[in-house]
């Protein structure tokens, strides 16, 4: 790890209704954690490398809480459906494939690079049931150095017969990945991925609540994304009080650190095991848009103290790009405020910023800010073909106006964890 400076336009959030913006000044990082940001270097640092980026953008690296590895060679087609249909007309038949090691290697190594090159340090990630390819999506992007958590996915019921495990076959698995994860590689850990409450018996769901518990990982899933899904969950859990309450009979919720994809039908129904629980709630708004799920009531979870964090939740999303969950967060609150509940206000660019940065990137530890002692997690952009120079803006406007124009723009530099990836 090296002690570094980075010089350039630095800005960063907090907190949710506060941002510090500080042009043409020294981001310090000493052992991979943040020292803080100065006008002048003081002397005591005089001797770390010094990233001379003047004129750029230095902002926290974003994080993605929510996306599927085997989905991104599909992502932009087949966006006119709803989700239920879509799995099975599309997505189940695309997993399917990765029983192919050939096929994971050629669509994984193309996924990992794009991730590498993007603004985002580290992502919760789905890969599919079938365990060797996960565990080659996992070597590829411990190659890269980027800290991931991956799952190997669980789908033991209605699920079709090219995409479905035996109930014993998915526990065993799960299992010999956990170990092989956990004693093979340095930054990609292993998270149990129950792909939702329909693909799940009971039985397995247990299971995997059990060696989420015994093996001390975290838990991935979908929640209350679509209101088909929502009624199918409780056919299938009648003695649930709603979906997140099917979970948490089922062992989920709680006891480890959690993240729940999408709750837009959560309020009125599961809020509470939500609030109680500190379960992460990914906000993935694109995927919520294409597949005409709904619009999820960000600004109430922002402002009652939920955990939340964005997904990019590709191919359900189209794009990689945080910065693109950032402003479709914008856009779908507004629809929020004019369609569903006018007493809400719309999210400002700079609160969904915070919850792409300091809020969903706790999931992953002290990350997401410039403060003192996080966990150096950086990029820095060039945004100088979209900051006029007619115009005199502030390093906040040019940041919103990167999100906006530049979106799936590779950055120019990325540290991770103190270290510098490029
Ligand atoms: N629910 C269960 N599986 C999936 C998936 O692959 N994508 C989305 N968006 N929702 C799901
Ligand atoms: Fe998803």
């Amino acid at each position: 790890m090296q002690n570094c400076i980075i010089h350039g336009d630095i800005f960063y959030t907090p907190e949710k209704d506060r941002s510090v913006s500080a042009p043409d000044s020294s981001l310090v990082i000493e052992n991979g954690k943040i020292k803080g940001c100065f006008r002048e270097i003081p002397e005591e640092f005089s001797s770390f490398r010094l990233l001379d980026c003047s004129g750029r953008l230095v902002i926290p690296a974003l994080y993605d809480l929510h996306v599927h590895a085997s989905q991104y060679q599909f992502r932009g087609l087949w966006m006119d459906e709803e989700l239920l249909s879509w799995l099975n007309e599309h997505t189940f038949p695309e997993e399917a494939k990765y029983k192919d090691i050939k096929y994971a290697q050629k669509a994984y190594s193309i996924f990992a690079e794009d991730l590498y090159r993007s603004a985002t340090a580290r992502a919760c990630i789905f890969a599919t049931i079938h365990k060797d390819s996960s565990i080659l999506l996992c070597s590829m992007l411990d190659e890269l150095s980027m800290p991931c958590f991956v799952g190997k996915v669980n789908m033991d019921r209605n699920s079709p017969s090219i995409l479905v495990e035996d109930t014993d076959e998915s526990i065993n698995e799960t299992l010999s990945y956990v170990n092989e994860v956990s004693e093979r590689f340095t930054y990609v850990k292993p998270i149990i991925t129950p792909r939702f409450i329909p693909s799940c018996s009971d039985r397995l769901s247990s299971a995997l609540a059990r060696i989420a518990e015994d093996e001390n990982l975290p838990v991935q899933s979908h929640l209350s994304e679509n209101l088909s899904e929502v009624d199918w969950v409780k056919e299938l859990c009648p003695q649930s009080e709603s979906y997140a309450d099917a979970y948490r009979m089922l062992g989920f919720m709680g006891k480890q650190k959690t993240v729940m994809a999408h709750c837009v039908h959560s309020l009125g129904r599961e809020e509470e095991i939500l609030k109680n629980e500190n379960i992460y709630i990914a906000h993935c708004p694109d995927s919520n848009t294409n597949l005409t799920s709904g619009i999820m009531p960000a600004r109430y979870f922002l402002d009652n103290g939920y955990r939340i964090g964005l997904g990019s939740d590709v191919a359900g999303g189209v794009s990689l790009s945080i910065f693109r969950a950032i402003t479709d967060a914008v856009k779908v609150s507004k629809l929020y405020c004019r369609l569903v509940d006018p007493s809400f206000r719309a999210l400002s660019f700079n609160e969904a910023f915070y919850i792409a940065t300091k809020l969903g990137g706790s999931f992953f530890g002290r990350t997401g800010s410039f403060e003192e002692g996080y966990e150096a997690d950086v990029v820095v952009l060039d945004d100088s073909s979209v900051s006029s120079t007619v115009q005199d803006l502030s390093v906040a406007e040019r940041l919103e106006r990167y999100a906006y124009l530049e979106s799936d723009k590779p950055v120019i530099h990325k540290i991770v964890g103190g270290k510098i990836l490029f």
